[in-house]
């Protein structure tokens, strides 16, 4: 393979290194083009841009890949724990037996919040986004734990943050919904493995105890697993711009918590549900609005479908499909807007429309439904995703920082006004 290519450029040939990943991916490397060139490359959206060298997570979007650390996400999903695989993610190999037993005690011992967060959460409306109330929360941390501001002095100082962050987020997560429904705040029980604690503070009161059914247990399991990370998507990458100007992981973290929160990335999972039950009370005519996404004055646009990457299949909807199924079976819940979603999907991948788009149901397109199962709120979907998304962040952030990488600082094309004379009103 050549290892560079030529840019032809006003009578001037500049040569381009180009980069190879261990899986044989090309990348031309334009850094210092600007400085030969003068051209900068422009990419709205970042669609052909990658940002970083990353040893973490692979995707082959044509093939329907997905593998973290090079495990297939399919065995993972099957085999592994999620704290295992958090581990994997963050530091690099699968914990041994005594690793692994060493990092669940860390957790499980850091899972309890300072009490004054309660005052932090009364002060929101009951009617506050748990999204809004998650992310402010994160950010708060850097309140209690003033050491994470400069955690990359020492190694044991990044890990005590990674460790109070993976500990904290399903109790933050659990009294942002508590705050919501108005509901007292349910203390971790630190014998339960990370899921049944979560689900317990979700749903045990102080008048009832609640046992986590096991299905759920390992359902939610598996979602947390597939969502654990997803390369440079657009959450993860704001997690590494923003930490990339040396802010602290607590607000790196809060940041991509607020980009995952829009409906065209996590968010999605919750507008799905909200889809499939609109297109219930509207008589289930999955047809109907079919037309209505490929109609191109409609703004309407089937939500957990599409993909930027995947333009094949999705390796997670698969297995999550297969779990909708297992989960609603196992628990005896007959929920008719699963029999819209399959007609949807049935419809939408024989319509050329989407064929020749080649979108195809995205991991948020049965997410919703099994969370649904769950019992888990329609506006909790997003903060399940959270949750899951957060070894990925982590790992995400910590590779940036420790690779030294320069601060994220995209250029630009001006189309604006050439230099003109300010017109005085009278202002001052
Ligand atoms: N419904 C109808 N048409 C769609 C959809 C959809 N869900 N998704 C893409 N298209 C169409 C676009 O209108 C466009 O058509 P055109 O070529 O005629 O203009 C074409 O397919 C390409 O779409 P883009 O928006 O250019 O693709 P992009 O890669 O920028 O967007 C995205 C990907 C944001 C996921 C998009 O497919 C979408 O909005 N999907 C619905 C939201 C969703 O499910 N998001 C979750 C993604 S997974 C995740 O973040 C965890």
């Amino acid at each position: 393979m050549s290892d560079f290519a030529e840019l032809h450029f006003e009578g001037e040939v500049y040569k381009l290194p180009v980069v190879e990943g261990t899986e044989n991916e090309k990348a031309l490397d334009i850094s210092k083009m600007r400085g030969q060139s003068g051209l900068i490359t422009i990419d709205p959206g970042y669609k052909n841009t990658g940002s970083t060298e990353s040893a973490i997570t692979f995707l082959d979007g044509e093939k329907g890949i997905l593998r973290y650390r090079g495990y297939p996400i399919e065995q993972l999903a099957e085999k592994s724990s999620f704290l295992e695989v958090a581990y994997l993610i963050i530091y690099g190999e699968l914990p041994n037996a005594e690793e692994l037993k060493k990092w669940e005690t860390e957790i499980t011992y850091h899972t309890l919040i300072h009490e004054d967060f309660k005052v932090l959460l009364e002060g929101f409306p009951s009617n506050a986004h748990p999204m809004g109330v998650l992310s402010s929360c994160v950010t708060a941390l850097t309140a209690f734990y003033p050491d994470s501001l400069d955690p990359v002095r020492s190694k044991d100082e990044v890990r005590i943050s990674i460790v109070r962050l993976m500990a904290k987020l399903p109790t933050l997560a659990s009294w942002a919904y508590k705050n919501e429904i108005g509901q007292p705040l349910l203390y971790p029980k630190n014998n339960m493995d990370y899921a049944s604690n979560f689900l317990r503070m979700m749903f045990a009161t102080p008048a009832e105890d609640f046992t986590p059914d096991p299905v759920v247990v390992s359902a939610l399991s598996t979602l947390l697993i597939l969502h654990a990370d997803h390369e440079q998507n657009c959450s993860t990458s704001t997690v590494r711009i923003v930490g990339s100007s040396h802010a602290s992981l607590y607000a790196s973290v809060s940041a991509g918590i607020n980009a995952l929160w829009g409906p065209l990335h996590g968010g999605a999972n919750q507008a799905v549900i909200e889809m499939l039950e609109a297109i219930k009370a509207d008589g289930g005519d999955a047809d109907k609005y079919l037309a209505k996404a490929k109609d191109k004055d409609d703004p309407f646009r089937l939500m957990g479908f599409g993909h930027r990457v995947y333009k094949n299949f999705d390796p997670r909807a698969r297995i999550i499909k297969k779990a909708a199924d297992d989960v609603l079976g196992k628990l005896g819940v007959n929920d008719p807007i699963l029999e819209i979603a399959k007609k949807l999907e049935e419809a939408a991948l024989v319509d050329p429309y989407f064929v020749e788009r080649k979108l195809y149901p995205n991991v948020d397109f049965y997410s919703g439904i099994i969370y649904r199962a769950l019992g888990i709120p329609t506006n909790m979907f997003t903060v399940m995703f959270a949750l899951g998304r957060l070894p990925g962040w982590i790992g995400q952030w910590k590779e940036m920082r420790e690779n030294n990488e320069p601060i994220g600082r995209p250029r630009q094309v001006y189309t604006g006004e050439n230099e003109r004379d300010y017109k005085d009103v009278g202002s001052r």
